[in-house]
């Protein structure tokens, strides 16, 4: 496992590197932008296959750039599902973006995560580790090199509320719930790129994630493999909880799909015992 931690920090760099060298575009923001994060998405999903194909425990990858399972080794043990660059859409703007890593064993569901990581490409480099019995390890890098910060660990109740998907398509639970966190005095934290702003409320001692159904997306939008299931490990090991509408454990999802999505409620448990409460989960 080492080594696939070993692969992911030296991914992070290299990442970095093409956001920050490649030329985006500004003054050409008609069609140029969207080709250019296209490349990025790309390029960034090139880097992580090459990093990968010289680490021989890893079997397959499954990527958000590619359509089904990319096989590597043979002999290899762990199959590795990434969203290459999350929050791409906000290169343009140099707001923050990640990427985010499951690491498998056997069948890919939630049941066989085994460990997940995710890198925040912001002022400074950072990385989230976790596995079943750690708790979320943060990584801040100095002068290029990552250094361990310390573990992360979730308050009982936070005081940030980020909630994703079209206002204008959200159920009447889910709006009423929303305004609800608001009226107890909750803030707004949104900024569209999950990675950064599910660390945020990470570090920031908790608080609510939501991409509900929505009459649009009735499934979400956020993918089962390389989104969610990764981000519910992070959090249940902080000390919060990760489900879905039906308040189903987002780590017992089975997708039938390597892109398939799921509603999603990240949070500390007094946000998702609220949510329980509003949307009648009895469990
Ligand atoms: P990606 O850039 O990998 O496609 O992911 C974007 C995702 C996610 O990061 C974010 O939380 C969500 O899209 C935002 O969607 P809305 O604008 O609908 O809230
Ligand atoms: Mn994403
Ligand atoms: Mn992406």
């Amino acid at each position: 496992m080492d080594e696939i931690i070993d692969a992911i920090k030296e991914i992070a760099h290299r990442i970095d590197e093409v956001i920050k060298m490649k030329d985006l575009g500004y003054n050409n923001s008609s069609n140029s932008s969207g080709e250019d994060q296209l490349k990025l998405d790309v390029q960034s999903d090139l880097i992580i296959e090459n990093t990968f194909a010289k680490v021989k425990i890893v079997k397959d990858l499954v990527s958000e750039e590619k359509e089904g399972l990319y096989h590597l080794h043979d002999d290899g043990k762990y199959t590795i599902c990434y969203d290459p660059l999350d929050g791409s859409s906000l290169v343009d703007v140099n707001l923050s973006i990640g990427s985010i890593f499951g690491i498998y064993e056997g069948e890919l569901k939630g049941e066989n995560l085994l460990a997940s990581a995710y890198i925040v490409y912001g002022p400074r480099i950072e990385m989230l580790i976790v596995s079943r019995d750690t708790k979320p390890m943060l990584y801040s890098t100095r002068r290029n090199h990552f250094q361990k910060v310390g573990e992360v660990t979730l308050d009982e109740k936070g005081k940030l509320n980020a909630p994703g998907g079209t206002q204008m398509n959200w159920t009447k639970t889910h709006k009423n719930f929303v305004d609800s966190l608001f009226g107890e005095g909750y803030r707004l934290r949104y900024s569209g790129a999950m990675v950064p702003d599910l660390h945020q409320l990470l570090l920031k001692g908790g608080g609510l994630f939501s991409y509900p159904p929505t009459s649009d997306t009735p499934n979400g939008k956020l993918r089962q493999l390389f989104e969610v299931i990764p981000f519910a490990l992070m959090y249940e090991q902080a000390g919060g909880q990760a489900i879905d509408a039906n308040g189903k454990r987002l780590m017992e999802l089975v997708p039938s799909h390597p892109h398939d999505t799921s509603p999603c409620f990240f949070g500390s448990n007094y946000e998702i015992e609220a949510l329980k409460k509003a949307y009648g989960i009895t469990k």
